[in-house]
């Protein structure tokens, strides 16, 4: 054979011809290199050579795929099936490799499915680590500033959650020190506000982060390790900022305690520092990706809100739609906005405006700005999405637009996501 004829496969075809009532057969000769075919009707009479019955020519739905014994497909009005290969090039090499490729498609399949659950970092390469972290409530004020640091010393936060602990909270996250003197001052202090708790990842995450943290004397801290989150925001001893997992151990007892991917028993994770009083804004995947979470919380600070809980979900499609509902057939990007919502992780956040709560969800839509941020850039600049959105569909922050939706749009992550 020469290379030529390796370009080309060869079939059997058949027609169901019912006018003449007989069954025509044909030979079909298919070009790998245009996808078209050439038809030559085979002859009854022995030693008859084949008539030239199609022109080479390509025919829609005609391609490698479809190359299979069995399968069927139209040239001008008439309805061809592929009966057998007609040369053992084309039984060897094409339908060897069909066979293949089918194999290869279901692998396609599989591996796509391992992207996208490496992609929601419940897989994480082997260099990194995951560590459990806590801001205290004396460093909540400050959680914006810290957020912003703690991204630029390279940790990824892949979970994170505002929690109002509890006594029983305080004792299982603290058991080592089970019958200490200062374990009653360890449960007033926590108790006293929110927490943040965390999941981060980084290369060596759990000594990486206690390097970071700093000694738990925050005044010895600042003479020892004065870059430290202790020496920036802890006070002493016991008012100390932040904590951490001590090793590899603690912190997947701890993390297992906040974020337990399945629910062991009957101890539930500690409760949301939510209320259901304030309106909702999300930060939306792309501004997560884009490191803006720590600058996006500065200016709600800025702005006279407060922040009163936090929580990071990766959104399912179906809780997107939900949520997005009100949009549908309304709003032209209602599609691109599910996908976007779904594409990552995004952060909810109550928020309440401190100087009259009644007016959270007004001040908040301000604050957020109009919905296409070049719009914003000209007539809003100094609003969120003027700030940090690029287009009307990655526009940094959703918020609840009608005052009705309020209430359902904040117990829906505070409470139904829960
Ligand atoms: P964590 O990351 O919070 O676990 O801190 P640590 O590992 O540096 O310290 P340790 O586990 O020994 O103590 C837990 C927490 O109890 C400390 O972070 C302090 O908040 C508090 N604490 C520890 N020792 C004292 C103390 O002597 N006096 C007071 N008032 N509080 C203390
Ligand atoms: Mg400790």
């Amino acid at each position: 054979m020469n290379g030529y004829e390796y370009k080309r496969c060869s079939f059997l075809v058949e027609w169901d011809d019912e006018d003449a009532s007989l069954v025509r057969k044909f030979q079909m000769l298919y070009y790998l290199e245009d996808d078209t075919i050439e038809l030559y009707e085979l002859r009854k009479n022995k030693g008859a050579r084949p008539r030239l019955f199609l022109k080479r020519t390509r025919v829609a739905a005609v391609n490698l795929g479809s190359m299979h014994v069995g399968s069927t497909f139209n040239v001008m009005g008439r309805n061809m099936r592929i009966s057998d290969f007609a040369d053992e090039f084309t039984r060897n090499k094409l339908g060897k490799l069909l066979q293949v490729v089918d194999r290869c498609v279901d692998r396609f399949v599989e591996l796509l499915f391992i992207i996208e659950v490496l992609n929601q970092d419940d897989f994480l390469p082997l260099y990194l680590k995951r560590t459990f972290a806590m801001l205290k409530p004396d460093a909540m004020d400050r959680s914006d500033e810290i957020l912003n640091l703690i991204k630029d010393r390279g940790f990824k936060i892949v979970n994170m959650k505002t929690v109002s602990l509890d006594r029983n909270d305080i004792l299982r996250l603290y058991k080592e020190h089970e019958g200490k003197p200062f374990l009653g001052f360890l449960v007033n202090y926590l108790t006293t506000s929110p927490c943040l708790a965390m999941e981060l990842v980084a290369e060596n995450a759990v000594s990486h982060w206690m390097e970071f943290v700093g000694p738990t004397d925050s005044e010895r801290a600042r003479v020892e390790a004065p870059g430290s989150l202790r020496a920036l925001y802890g006070r002493d001893k016991g008012y100390n900022a932040v904590h951490g997992s001590k090793n590899e151990e603690d912190s997947k007892r701890e993390l297992d305690i906040f974020f337990p991917s399945t629910q062991v028993g009957n101890l539930s994770p500690p409760r949301t520092s939510a209320t259901l009083e304030g309106t909702l804004c999300i930060v939306k995947p792309h501004a997560l990706k884009e490191g803006h979470l720590g600058s996006i919380l500065q200016e709600i600070r800025k702005g006279g809100f407060r922040v009163i809980a936090m929580q990071m979900f990766y959104v399912e499609r179906v809780n997107a739609e939900e949520l997005y509902e009100v949009y549908k057939g309304v709003v032209p990007e209602y599609a691109d906005m599910v996908d976007e919502l779904t594409q990552g992780a995004c952060v909810a956040l109550e928020v309440r405006y401190d100087a009259n709560v009644g007016d959270s969800h007004s001040r908040f839509r301000e604050l957020a700005g109009p919905r296409d941020p070049d719009i914003a850039r000209h007539i809003e600049p100094s609003t969120l999405r003027a700030k940090f959105g690029k287009t009307r569909v990655e526009n940094a922050v959703h918020c609840t637009d009608i005052p009705e939706d309020v209430v359902s749009e904040v117990e829906y992550f505070f409470l139904m996501l829960q």
